[in-house]
This record gives C-alpha cells, sequence and structure tokens, in this order.
C-alpha cells in the first residue's frame, strides 16, 4: 500500500450546506497527517479542465458556517465517457494527486465509481446532498439544514393560510426521494404529504378532504417535487377542481432549500466524516463512502450507497395522519 502524498478534493452535484465543513476538515485533518491537498474546482469538469488549487490551512479559514462550496460544483457530460476520464486521470497525474476525496450525492459516487475501476487511484466518497438519499449513512450532509429551513418558511407560510382559512400546498425538493417532505411533514404539522415512495399519498389526501374534520382553518399539504402528481400546481389544478369551495394556494420552496449557514448538526456530520476520510485513505480504503450509521463511522461501497432504494419509515406516514386529526 503507497503512502498517500496528496490528496485530490472535490465537491460535484447539487451544493448542500455543510460541503464547505466538510472540505474544511479534510484539509486540515490531511495536514494533520502531513498530507498535502489539492482542490479540483467544479468537480469532474474541473478534472477535465485542468483548474487545481493547492490549498492549505489558511484557503479553509472563515468557511465552517458557509453554505454552498468554495469549490464550487457542476454536473460533467463529459467524464461521462472514457475519452473525458482519461483527459481528467492524466490531469491528476501531472499534479501527483495519488488519491481522491469527492464530496457529492448520487451522480458524484457514479462518476467516483466508474474512474475508480478503470484507474488504480483511491478514492472515497463524502455523503453531501439535501436529499438525504443515499444508503450507508444516517444522514447526509445538507439534510439537517434543508429540512430546517422547509419548517421555518412552512410556519411562515402558516400565518397566511391561518389569517385568510386558506389550504396551501407547499412543494419542496427531492426529485426522487421523499425524505425531505416526510420529516418536515411531521415538523410542521401538515395534514398530509405526498412522496413518490408512496403512492396512495393523493387518495390519502382526498379522503382526509372529504371525510376529515371541517372546522379547521387553515391546512397545509406538503409534497415532493418527484411525487406521482406530477408536482404542486398540479396537485393544487386536482384539489380545487375537487373541492372548489377550500380556499386554495401553492408555494414552491425551490432553492432556497439548498441554502444558509449549515446547522450544528450537519458541521458535526461534515467533520466527522471528514477527518474519517483523510484517515480511511491512510488506512488503504478505497471506492466506498464514509457515513456515519447509529453514531459510527460507517464505510459503504460506491454501488452499495447509490441508487438504492432507500425504505421510507411507514409509521412517519401514519405519525403525520395520526397528529393531523
Ligand atoms: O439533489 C439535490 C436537488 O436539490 C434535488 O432535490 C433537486 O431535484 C435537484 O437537486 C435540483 O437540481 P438543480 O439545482 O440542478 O435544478
Amino acid at each position: 500500500m503507497a503512502e498517500i502524498k496528496n490528496i485530490g478534493l472535490y465537491t460535484s452535484g447539487g451544493d448542500a450546506p455543510g460541503m464547505n465543513a466538510a472540505i474544511r476538515a479534510v484539509v486540515r485533518a490531511a495536514l494533520y497527517y502531513d498530507i498535502q491537498v489539492t482542490g479540483i474546482r467544479r468537480g469532474y469538469e474541473g478534472m477535465i479542465k485542468g483548474d487545481f488549487w493547492p490549498m492549505g490551512r489558511k484557503s479553509v479559514s472563515n468557511i465552517v458556517q458557509r453554505g454552498g462550496t468554495i469549490l464550487k460544483t457542476a454536473r460533467s457530460e463529459q467524464f461521462r465517457t472514457p475519452e473525458g476520464r482519461k483527459i481528467a486521470y492524466e490531469n491528476l497525474q501531472k499534479q501527483g494527486i495519488d488519491a481522491l476525496v469527492g464530496i457529492g450525492g448520487d451522480g458524484t459516487f457514479t462518476g467516483a465509481r466508474v474512474f475508480g475501476h478503470e484507474y488504480d487511484i483511491p478514492i472515497v466518497g463524502l455523503p453531501g446532498t439535501i436529499d438525504n438519499d443515499l444508503a450507508g449513512t444516517d444522514f447526509t450532509i445538507g439534510y439537517d439544514t434543508a429540512i430546517n429551513t422547509v419548517v421555518d418558511a412552512v410556519d411562515k407560510i402558516r400565518d397566511t393560510a391561518e389569517s385568510h382559512d386558506r389550504l396551501f400546498i407547499i412543494e419542496v425538493m427531492g426529485r426522487d426521494s421523499g425524505l425531505i417532505a416526510l420529516r418536515t411533514g411531521i415538523a410542521a404539522g401538515a395534514e398530509a404529504i405526498l412522496i413518490p415512495e408512496n403512492k396512495t399519498g393523493l387518495s390519502g389526501l382526498f379522503d382526509r378532504l372529504e371525510h376529515g374534520r371541517k372546522d379547521k382553518s387553515s391546512r397545509i399539504v406538503i409534497t415532493a417535487e418527484g411525487d406521482d402528481v406530477g408536482g404542486a400546481f398540479e396537485l393544487g389544478r386536482l384539489v380545487t377542481e375537487k373541492f372548489p369551495h377550500y380556499d386554495t394556494r401553492v408555494s414552491i420552496l425551490g432553492h432556497i432549500q439548498r441554502g444558509g449557514k449549515p446547522t450544528c448538526q450537519d458541521r458535526v456530520l461534515a467533520s466527522r466524516v471528514g477527518v474519517a476520510a483523510v484517515e480511511a485513505l491512510r488506512d488503504g480504503r478505497r471506492n466506498e463512502m464514509i457515513g456515519v450509521i447509529h453514531n459510527e463511522i460507517s464505510y459503504t461501497p460506491f454501488e452499495k450507497a447509490i441508487k438504492q432504494k432507500i425504505d421510507i419509515n411507514e409509521k412517519f406516514l401514519k405519525i403525520v395522519e395520526m397528529l393531523s386529526l
């Protein structure tokens, strides 16, 4: 096992609050172990274009509290091709980069998995996505901040809902996953939630509006953007058609969910897995995502971390129903 001397560090895919805290942790932990870090801007795009940044202690000063990613991020089409990956590998070699840490989600680890099989370079990944849709960690970096942003926004919308006796349909992020909707639905006291993992959301909502308590002054419905109904506007249309007596409004929270200061929980998670990433590379680990399960550091092969169906806790759905009586 060759000694690691220079780690290439990148963020890729959608940004997530806490990515900067993870960058800081990787850089500082590497320096602690006398390993150099080279930042790669815009993920795989930067690898191909040769956008490298030798990082030191000060490169990561004053970023633990900042949202976004100082390394910037992108989704790279060229890296999907063998030719693109060859250019990337040659650029890494020219820089003397002998290991990689990638921070991101599904797409990031799909690229890392292919690259790590094609070329002899150890890669480990850190789960950075607001969606929380990776297997091998209880939570992803950014999820806690995003759900707190959502709850804060829904609380504000509720003021208007309550003042005007309205029904609000609020769309939250999650193209393939309802995990943001699931937790925020409970925390914000939603009437119902609609998520891609559950096929009875619409009928459940209709049933609730038809047979539920009639004397409520306001109602909050949360839908994940990836739900089968097709988003908040379509859901609003269906609800208005069937229940024209409700004063229904739609609100799409959008990218507000991806920004802002990371919560304490996200900063701690990012710092823990950042340190663990450097230690994992030193221990000869590769092709794995590093997460935290039951408060312990865990290692999951990339192919298992991505595109696994994450089981929804059915009890959460039941709780929404029970508590919105
Ligand atoms: O994966 C994170 C995420 O925010 C999803 O929840 C959302 O569907 C998607 O990214 C939006 O991507 P973009 O910012 O490229 O529109």
